[in-house]
């Protein structure tokens, strides 16, 4: 096994880091900080709207993993009044406006958990995002709108609204969000309900997500929603949030998640949370729908059962098993497209062939590279959804269908709570299908630049016909080559 090990890794023709580091990743150098392990957040939010202006409070029990003196959180345009650290006031700046560094009144020894009280205020605002470095009208983060407020955070926003160690292997319970905003409104975020109390002329809504989240999962949504309560068959809260403007269509199919969450739990095994939901943002700058963990968002005009598919397929691919580096995100997006697919062609294995053929088509055309990106700028584009989801089916041609979702719930039960990487991915599909050549299948899907061709090598039926059309999927909609639209332009055109 070992020898074979090290094939695979050779095979794979890059040094891929271990799933168990805790690392910065390296497409995001300047987030996060590997000296500390955040084990929960507790934050406490108290929000004045229309304005969106924050006074806060954020506890974090931390885990040093190497001796501190001084140590560093990513958090940007807000203003610290207060650290503590174990109760005792510690010395902070703000010098680094998206670091608050603080030194403990005492060091701290390497392996010691301790707990930091951060208090802080401010207007939170988006941040650039790094993987659309050059196009300023593509932000990260807290957002404002029309009296609403939400925020997104896919890979670094995080910091917008809270100090977080905003790298993707430090995953942490986030034990209670607590927001507190003026009657009328409602407060949504990751996971339970807790409880909602009306303070005079205010409200408060305590979340409770006790599964381990990476930093850019955790979600606020501040609006005047509606809400429509139901429960899984298993019997979780199911909770989907709209708006005046939401139309009733949608709301139909957001309760989908419902009878999705029963079939993916027959292929998958359990759903890994306690409960889940949506909401929806009306801001028509949003294009794209978002997995914030137990509580997937969801802009105008997408709600279509493939995104709701693909959103939910997310709790399990990519929330609670997480990506170990940002090259790999084809493990989430690729499972995701895979089950977006698969959704509403679940009664006819033929259907399905042939919509993921006319993707292998696609594929092809636009000679997509390996899954397995090298630069932030391309996380999401088609290498990581198409190729991906391509990857995972020449994977089920190879090894049948039975195998397939064995080696799918083996990666699940494997990896729960936890990151990994494709290196472990097809360690896992190499063990549960006893078929060493998956090795070299899988290898050739995500590092090497050719299409490979789909095992069986059976051409598909579109293949003649010229040019293969764009699939209509989640990422492909407003008419972009990548997975990332124009927002200007996607106002306008909708889904598709
Ligand atoms: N990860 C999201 C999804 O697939 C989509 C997403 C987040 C996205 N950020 C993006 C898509 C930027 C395109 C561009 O559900
Ligand atoms: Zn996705």
């Amino acid at each position: 096994m070992h020898a074979f090990a090290k094939a695979v890794v050779l095979a794979a023709g890059l040094a891929l880091a271990a799933s168990s580091a805790h690392a910065v990743d390296p497409f995001f150098p300047t987030f996060g900080n590997n000296g500390i392990d955040v084990r929960n957040y507790d934050l406490d939010l108290d929000v004045a709207m229309p304005s969106s202006r924050l006074t806060a409070k954020a506890t974090l029990d931390i885990r040093a993993l190497e001796d501190i003196t001084t140590f560093r959180l990513d958090l940007t345009g807000l203003t610290v009044s207060e650290v503590l650290i174990d109760g005792v006031p510690a010395v902070f700046n703000q010098r680094n406006e998206s670091k608050l560094t603080i030194r403990p009144r005492v060091a701290i020894p390497k392996g010691k958990s301790f707990k930091a009280v951060i208090s802080y205020a401010g207007a939170p605002k988006p941040i650039q995002d790094p993987t659309v470095p050059d196009d300023p009208s593509y932000q990260l983060g807290w957002f404002t709108y029309d009296g609403a407020t939400y925020a997104l955070s896919e890979p670094v926003g995080a910091s917008t609204f809270y100090p977080s160690n905003d790298e993707p292997t430090d995953k942490a319970t986030f034990n209670r969000i607590a927001i507190t905003v003026p009657a009328g409104y409602t407060a949504v975020a990751n996971g339970l309900l807790k409880s909602t109390t009306p303070l005079g002329a205010k409200t408060r809504f305590v979340w409770s997500m006790d599964e381990p989240m990476t930093t850019w999962l955790a979600t606020v949504h501040i609006n005047r929603f509606d809400v429509k309560v139901t429960a899984t068959t298993t019997g979780k809260p199911l909770r989907f949030y709209s708006t005046a403007a939401t139309p009733a269509a949608d709301v139909a199919s957001y309760a989908k998640s419902r009878s999705m969450i029963a079939y993916f739990e027959t292929l998958v095994g359990p759903y890994p949370f306690d409960s889940y939901g949506s909401v929806v943002v009306d801001d028509p700058a949003l294009y794209y729908a978002l997995e914030t963990q137990g509580m997937s968002t969801f802009p105008l005009g997408a709600a279509d059962e493939g995104i709701v598919a693909h959103e939910l397929a997310h709790q399990w691919f990519g929330n609670s098993v997480s990506v170990a580096a940002w090259a790999d995100l084809w493990l989430a997006e690729g499972f995701a497209t895979y089950f977006e697919v698969l959704w509403p062609n679940r009664r006819s294995p033929a259907a399905f062939d042939a919509a993921m053929r006319r993707m292998y088509d696609y594929a092809v055309d636009a000679q997509l590279g390996p899954a397995v990106v090298d630069r932030p700028e391309d996380i999401f584009s088609d290498r990581t959804y198409v190729r991906g989801a391509l990857a995972l089916y020449a994977l089920q041609l190879k090894v049948g269908t039975e195998t397939f979702f064995r080696i799918a719930r083996t990666w699940q039960e494997t990896y729960r709570g936890r990151n990994a990487n494709s290196r472990q991915f097809i360690l896992t599909a190499v063990d549960v299908s006893g078929d060493r050549t998956v090795s070299t299948l899988l290898s050739d899907w995500l590092f090497k630049a050719p299409v490979p061709p789909l095992p069986g090598g059976q051409p598909s039926a579109a293949r003649r016909l010229g040019p293969a059309p764009k699939p209509d999927l989640v990422g492909l909609r407003c008419g972009r080559g990548s997975h990332r639209g124009a927002p200007a332009v996607c106002a306008g055109a909708a889904a598709n």
